[in-house]
């Protein structure tokens, strides 16, 4: 079955059974959140989980586009990715497990045709420290399940050490309890969670441990990660959330289902590897065809290139794309970029950029199922094109250096030196280091980080201050308006009028500034026509770098809840005659000419906090 066809077959499954289908969130959290990615389905549904009303009602059905930055170690073993698809649905105090069980295995042997024999299940053996119990009640009901279609369902305990028993359902601790943030010790206070059951699917034993190694001493069981055994499904009974007091009961019980799609295409298209798919065998072919290697011939940097220029291509084609950089989801974007250019390497890629023509076929796999990505296409190749051109200039430079290293451990101030100079993420240099059996004090690594940062706060402080969520063209327009916005808001409110906050992307800005009532339809619109008279007058933007003192004492506008470095960057917008119409600390970037941002539409004003207005604007 093609992935598009279970896809529809798990949203029909569950429309059958009264959900309503609510599409897929960005991969960018909407809400604030610890975590910077959406990981699974239900990380939007979290506020319902606790007790506030769906508009959709009780029962929910989605696929869900999900990043788990912490399998990036993973990959390469055939069945993890990063950046994968989850089909999910939710009971929100509405059914629990009775109903839950049996449609979960009706889904997967009737609609999707798995062999009930092959699937194995896990419970929760309870936990008294947390004061929760064993999930017979689980166990009983897949029981039953079972033995209705004629399948011994025998129930086993610590199968960790004593192997698979001829049992079917098996009970674990740990690895049966869900949240967001794993198991019970590493959840945050007021985060929901519970106890889990999850399905697998036996693969048969000559894919499994018995080949290898590392695992000839230990007994095979279905967690056991050998390969035998591979997780398709879990569903989430979330009824607990950790308070001061320890978990305590939420208001009403819920189920939370989710099914990985990469897994459930690869049984069902009869392959031993999600990359052989149809979610990913364009893009295997793709890197066939610019490499002088096949999948087979090096599984590991195939895997990484596939995944990572995927996840790259959606995270930066999200809805609220971001764009690589040091920070942040920036961050991954990058390292997952980076490793990707150097497993390119690896298989000797002749084209110097490649990248995009690796994302094309993502694209291409997708656009009909998330068309963000295909929408913003422009903005993802252009991102990918600049990451890969400044990568290349320093990769070379940079391995060079690396293999002049011969001392057994790299030591913190070289891989910070490597870091600084070429742009290495630590992950990449442990890797590389890895390869040429050495060690990384990474110890050492951050102690230099540390004292780094101390020398160059005066740049972040500059970097933070502007709120751009990328460098794209459009960004650096909402920017540049944003300094005319504040020069007219200043001259019809007054001078009084200084920058709170600003936060701008690729469609709006939104800027913040003290103020203490309302502004009223005709001051809005006034400020509105200064700008466009602004922009119309097509003013220049030039900058300079000044002593702070000096440019403050020149009436430059600054925000004064910021500590400046000694010295700053001065933007000053004015005409051919040199009359200055902005002059403001910022640490770019601008476009050259006004006349380039079109004309500017206040959407919005509106209360920001006591003393702070918030305006939404955008470009035409
Ligand atoms: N939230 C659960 C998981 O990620 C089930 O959807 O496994």
């Amino acid at each position: 079955m093609k992935a598009k066809e279970i896809r529809e077959k798990f949203i029909d499954f569950y429309k059958k059974r009264d959900h309503v289908f609510i599409p897929p969130a960005p991969l960018i959290p909407e809400q604030d959140s610890t975590l910077l990615f959406v990981n699974s389905g239900m990380f939007p549904l979290v506020p319902y989980l606790l007790g506030e009303e769906h508009p959709e009602g009780k029962r929910l059905v989605n696929f869900q586009k999900c990043f788990r930055s912490d399998d990036i170690e993973e990959i390469g073993d055939m069945r993890h990715t990063t950046l994968f698809e989850m089909l999910g649905n939710w009971s929100l105090g509405d059914y629990f497990k009775e109903e839950q069980i049996p449609w979960v295995f009706d889904f997967f042997v009737d609609e999707i045709g798995l062999d009930p024999k092959k699937i194995y299940i896990s419970v929760y053996r309870g936990d008294k420290e947390i004061g929760i119990e064993k999930d017979s009640k689980a166990a009983q009901i897949w029981k039953d399940v079972f033995e209705k279609r004629g399948i011994a369902s025998k129930e086993v305990d610590f199968a960790q050490e004593k192997g698979m028993q001829e049992g079917r359902i098996f009970y674990y601790s740990k690895d049966n309890w869900w949240s967001r943030s794993g198991p019970p010790e590493s959840m945050p206070l007021q985060e929901p969670g519970g106890p889990d059951s999850e399905i697998f699917y036996d693969l048969g034993e000559s894919l499994g441990h018995h080949k290898k190694s590392q695992w000839k001493n230990e007994p095979c069981h279905v967690n056991c990660d050998c390969g035998r055994f591979i997780e398709i499904g879990n569903s989430v009974f979330i009824q607990f959330i950790k308070t001061e007091n320890g978990f305590e009961k939420l208001p009403k019980k819920n189920v939370d289902f989710g099914g990985g799609l990469e897994r459930i295409a690869m049984i069902s298209q009869g392959k031993t590897s999600i990359f052989e798919t149809d979610l990913f065998l364009p893009i295997i072919r793709k890197i066939e065809e610019i490499s002088s290697f096949k999948y087979r011939e090096n599984v590991q940097s195939f895997e990484v290139i596939a995944d990572h220029v995927k996840a790259a291509t959606f995270i930066i084609g999200d809805e609220k794309g971001v764009s690589p950089s040091n920070k942040q989801q920036g961050y991954f974007v990058r390292r997952l970029l980076r490793r990707s250019m150097r497993h390119g390497r690896i298989l000797n890629i002749d084209s110097k950029m490649w990248i995009k023509d690796v994302a094309r076929e993502v694209i291409e796999i997708y656009k009909d199922v998330y068309p963000e990505i295909e929408k913003n296409k422009d903005f993802v190749y252009e991102m990918l094109e600049k990451e890969e051109n400044a990568f290349n200039k320093m990769l070379e430079k940079g391995i060079k250096e690396f293999e002049k290293i011969e001392n057994k451990e790299i030591s913190g101030k070289k891989a910070s030196f490597l870091y600084q100079t070429y742009g290495f993420p630590l992950e990449l240099i442990e890797e590389m280091a890895k390869e040429r059996g050495q060690k990384v004090d990474k110890e050492g690594f951050y102690e230099e980080m540390e004292k780094h940062k101390k020398l160059s706060r005066d740049l972040s402080a500059g970097v933070f201050k502007s709120g751009l969520a990328d460098e794209s063209e459009n960004t650096v327009k909402y920017h540049t308006a944003t300094h005319l916005l504040l020069a007219a808001l200043r001259e019809i409110l007054g001078e009084t009028v200084v920058q709170k906050g600003s936060n701008i992307n690729r469609e709006r800005l939104r800027f913040d500034f003290s103020f203490e009532r309302k502004l009223s339809k005709e001051e809005i619109s006034q400020v509105e026509e200064k700008v466009n008279d602004m922009i119309k007058k097509d003013l220049v933007v030039s900058k300079e770098e000044m002593d702070t003192k000096k440019a403050l004492e020149s009436g430059v506008v600054a925000s004064f809840e910021e500590k400046y470095p000694s010295r700053v960057l001065v933007y000053t917008i004015s005409d051919k005659d040199g009359n200055v119409f902005s002059r403001e600390i910022c640490s770019g970037p601008h476009v050259e000419k006004t006349s380039l941002l079109g004309k500017l539409i206040i959407k919005k004003e509106e209360s920001s906090s006591s003393g702070v207005r918030r305006i939404k604007a955008i470009l035409k």
